[in-house]
Order: structure tokens, then sequence, then C-alpha cells
């Protein structure tokens, strides 16, 4: 089964303890952290303090989406506050496979997301040092875009890329349950939502709908 993880983006920053115990009863399977520097993208959120102060509230793992300009900097700071997977750009890393080996000698698993117009051929040589794919179904940034189609073909080539490997594909941005049920028929193994889990409040519904 399709796997969700609502991303605190859209959550209520000056109660993120009670959200993410919320969307923990709610069903989430993991919680997405969406790091921005305000250069990588234009926009700022949290920074590894923030992290660290969620890490003891939640036993779901955390899913850091890191889109900063320099990755490797801040790869250790995020891997010390408790992150599971962390996730980097490909467009952000001068050397990835140097940065994919970095990410797990920290004992996370390795993940890189590519924007919608990034082909997945530049994963061509470091498929064996991935552990997930996060494909940009918007351009990063901001929550409440439009998801973007094209990807889906995306999600297809990058499916059929990893046959034969333990590597999961997650789709992030635009996420509604239709957008969902499209993902999900072209390979996605995870769904990161913010929008459509925050919507009315009613985060288990909300959950369930996009399964
Ligand atoms: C965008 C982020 C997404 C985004 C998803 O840069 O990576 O995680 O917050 O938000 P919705 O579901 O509102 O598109
Ligand atoms: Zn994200």
């Amino acid at each position: 089964m399709v796997k969700i993880a609502p991303s605190i983006l859209s959550a209520d920053f000056s109660n993120l303890e009670t959200e993410i115990r919320r969307l923990e009863q709610a069903g989430a399977d993991m919680i997405h952290l969406d790091v921005m520097d305000g250069h990588f993208v234009p926009n700022l959120t949290f920074g590894a303090p923030l992290v660290k102060s969620l890490r003891p509230h939640t036993g779901l793992p955390f899913d850091t989406h890191l889109m900063v300009d320099n990755p490797d900097m801040m790869i250790p700071w995020f891997a010390e506050a408790g992150s599971d997977i962390i996730t980097i750009h490909a467009e952000a890393a001068t050397h990835l496979d140097r940065t994919l080996d970095m990410i797990r000698s920290l004992g996370c698993q390795a993940g890189v997301s590519l924007t919608p117009s990034t082909p997945e051929s530049v994963l061509e040589y470091v498929w064996d040092k991935i552990d997930l794919v996060l494909v940009m179904t918007v351009n990063p940034g901001f929550g409440g875009q439009t998801f973007i189609a094209s990807q889906l073909e995306k999600i297809a080539r990058i499916k059929s890329c990893c046959e034969g490997r333990e590597i999961m594909i997650e789709a992030d941005g635009g996420i509604n349950p239709h957008t969902a049920a499209q993902c999900i028929a072209a390979g996605a193994d995870i769904l990161v939502a913010g929008t459509a889990v925050f919507a009315d409040g009613d985060y288990a519904g909300n959950i369930e709908a996009l399964r």
C-alpha cells in the first residue's frame, strides 16, 4: 500500500508538537520536513534545531527534504537532529555521488530529488547509492501549487529503472485524491501532501482519501 508523508509546511507552526501527534494518530506513515534556504528556492522555512525539538514527540520516520544550495554543509546537522531519510536536490549537489555517500555514512537513507525540468538520466551512475527518488510534481518552494502532469511519465520511467532494486519513489507537490491515484498508477510508493492533508482539519479522512 502507498505510504502518505504529510508535509508540516501546511501545519500550524505555532503548534507543531500537537500537529505531528495528530498526524501520527491520523495514520501518517512518516513526517515530511521541507527545509528551504531562501537561495535554492525563493522561500525560507526551518532548520535542524526545530527538527531536533520535534524528534521526541513521534515515533514516525522523519523524511527530510533539503531544498538548499549547500547540502554538504547541512546534511550532518539534519542527521544529528534525527532524520531517517535525507533527500537532497540533484540540481544543488556539485558531487552527487560523494554527497549520497555522506548521507549513508551518517546512518540515514539517501534520497535524491529532481525538479520538474531535470531528467532521471542524471541518476544513471548512482542508482546503487540511492534509497529514494523524490519526483517534484511542482516547482519547489511553496505549498498549494498545481500538479505538473508531465511528471507522471518521469515516475513511470524511474519505476522501470528501479526494477530489481530497493528504491522508493516519492511524489511531492500538488497531491490530492485525483493526482494521488495518477501517481500510484505511475509507480509512486510514497505521496507527500501538505494542502490536501491539512485542508479542513480531518487529517485521518484526508490521508485515507489519498490512499
Ligand atoms: C514544495 C514542497 C512540498 C509541498 C507540498 O516545495 O517540497 O512538500 O509543501 O505541498 P502541497 O501538498 O500543498 O503541494
Ligand atoms: Zn517536500
